[in-house]
This record gives structure tokens, sequence and C-alpha cells, in this order.
């Protein structure tokens, strides 16, 4: 697909590019050939593809934050910013909690630290290299968990409340950002499920139909940003376009 809302060439970058939704977000935007330049952030840089420009960050660290964002803008400001990174379980003592009786410290504060404080420095850093008056996007991944008012099934406490944080942090970048340029969004994103390593232990439930590959996914989502307008930002938005409320 080529995405269309910059009218003509954009710059992009993905953060957490060497996920399951990130590769695919850097597969997608590295065939767009209105993507001029693409970069890749991940702890593990050498993985990235093709054209994409691939730098080493971690989120726990906010100077490799700040180094990739000014080294993805060092050629020109950017059109859009995925981040693409996140933490449900570890495939060890780090997992989503079925009752408050599990909840630990470590893992609420682990949560935080990956799904809520990372993405909002990420926000910090990049949203003042966003081109102006071009429709620029921010978006990161959350997920329909975070949201308070849909919640009705409990547990995964530290992911759970981690992603409504990370809502909130959006939320207010975005009305920040709209004082600066009333074009530019800031948005978080739920993919539906996705097979990934972050779902695959969690799938039992889910119906074949509803279990996208990441590709699939992230073709959504892309198709979602396209669409986007300034009224939308600062919303979780799902894979079909529709509104969750927080
Ligand atoms: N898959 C789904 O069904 C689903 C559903 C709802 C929401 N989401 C959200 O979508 C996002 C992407 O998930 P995914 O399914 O693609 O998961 P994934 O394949 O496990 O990818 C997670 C990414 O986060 C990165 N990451 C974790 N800790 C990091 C750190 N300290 N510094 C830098 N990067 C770090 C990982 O990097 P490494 O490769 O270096 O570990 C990896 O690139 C997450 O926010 C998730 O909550 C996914």
């Amino acid at each position: 697909m080529t995405l269309t809302r910059f009218k003509g060439s954009y710059r992009a970058a993905v953060f957490g590019a060497s996920g399951g939704l990130g590769s695919a977000f850097l597969r997608a935007l590295d065939a767009d050939p209105a993507c001029i330049a693409l970069g890749a952030a991940s702890r593990r840089p050498e993985r990235a593809p093709g054209k994409v420009a691939a730098i080493g960050f971690d989120l726990a660290d906010e100077e490799s934050i700040a180094e990739a964002c000014a080294w993805f803008a060092k050629d020109g400001p950017l059109d859009l910013v995925l981040v693409a990174t996140g933490i449900l379980h570890d495939g060890g003592a780090l997992q989503p909690e079925k009752a408050l009786k599990s909840l630990t410290g470590e893992a609420l504060a682990r949560a935080f630290r990956i799904n809520a404080a990372g993405p909002a420095l990420i926000a910090k850093h990049a949203l003042p290299l966003l081109a102006k008056d071009r429709g620029a996007v921010f978006a990161a991944l959350s997920a329909r968990v975070g949201s308070i008012a849909d919640n009705a099934l409990g547990g995964w406490h530290a992911y759970r409340a981690s992603k409504a944080a990370l809502n909130m942090l959006i939320r207010n970048a975005a009305i920040e950002l709209a004082r600066k340029d009333k074009t530019a969004l800031c948005v978080t994103l739920h993919p539906g499920t996705a097979d990934t390593a972050l779902s695959r232990p969690f799938q039992g439930n889910v119906k074949p139909e509803k279990l996208f590959t990441p590709d699939d996914a992230a073709a959504k989502l892309l198709s979602v940003i396209d669409a986007l307008t300034p009224a939308r930002t600062g919303t979780l938005l799902a894979w079909d376009g529709t509104t969750i409320p927080f």
C-alpha cells in the first residue's frame, strides 16, 4: 500500500522494529515508494532490511531515544513516527496476572517503564521533530485492554494499567502538539490480536478469523493512519478505524 495523507513523499521512523508488529510496519513502509526515508530503532539494529536506516536504542535509556530521534530527523523532519514496542510477558517471571494476589511491584514498575514511560519519552523527543502543517502522525501501539471503560473481564493488572497510562500520556502529548500544529496528530492504536511472540501464549480463545498476521494488522493500522483527521488526535483507535473509549 502507499500512504497518501502526506500528498507525496514522506519520511518515517519505527521504534520497536525487531518486534512482530514493528517488523511488519517496517516491511510495509519499505515497500511504499512514497516513503523516501525510513528509520528503524530497536535493541537489535542489525536485523533491519532494505532501504532502512537502523539504529540501536533502549526504552529504559532516554539518551538513546533522543539520539535515535535526532538521527532519524537529521536530513529532514519526520512525517510519521510509529512506536511498536511493548511487553506483556517475558517468557519467565513476568506473566499477565490472573488475579490481584499475583501482582508484584516489580511487574507494575516494569510494565509502566516499558509500556507507558518509554513511548512517552519517545514522544517527548520525536514530536519537536515532526514536519509542520503536513498532517504528521505520531502513533504508539496500545491495546483495547488498556481501556478502563471497556474492562469487564479484569486480570492482566500491570499490562492493562500501563496501557491506560500510555493512553493518557499520549492524549496529553496530543493536546500540546495541537497548540503548535493543528494538522498533526498523536494517537494510540489497538492492532487486534496479531500472531506475534507477545500474544502467542494467549491465543487459545481467539477465533481464527480474529487472529491477524502481523502484516495484515500493520496494513490495517496504516490504513487507519492514512485516513486520520485532526479531530481524532489524542484518541485510541482500533484496527478497523473505530474509536475505543478510554
Ligand atoms: N500482538 C498482539 O496481539 C497485540 C495486541 C494488542 C496490543 N499489542 C501491542 O502491540 C505492540 C507490539 O507488540 P508485538 O505483538 O509486536 O510484540 P513483540 O513481537 O513482542 O514486540 C515487542 C517489541 O518491543 C520491544 N521492546 C521491549 N522492551 C524494549 C526495550 N526495553 N527497549 C526497546 N525495545 C523494547 C521488543 O524489542 P526486542 O526484540 O529487542 O525484545 C520488540 O521489538 C505492543 O505495545 C503490544 O502491547 C499487540
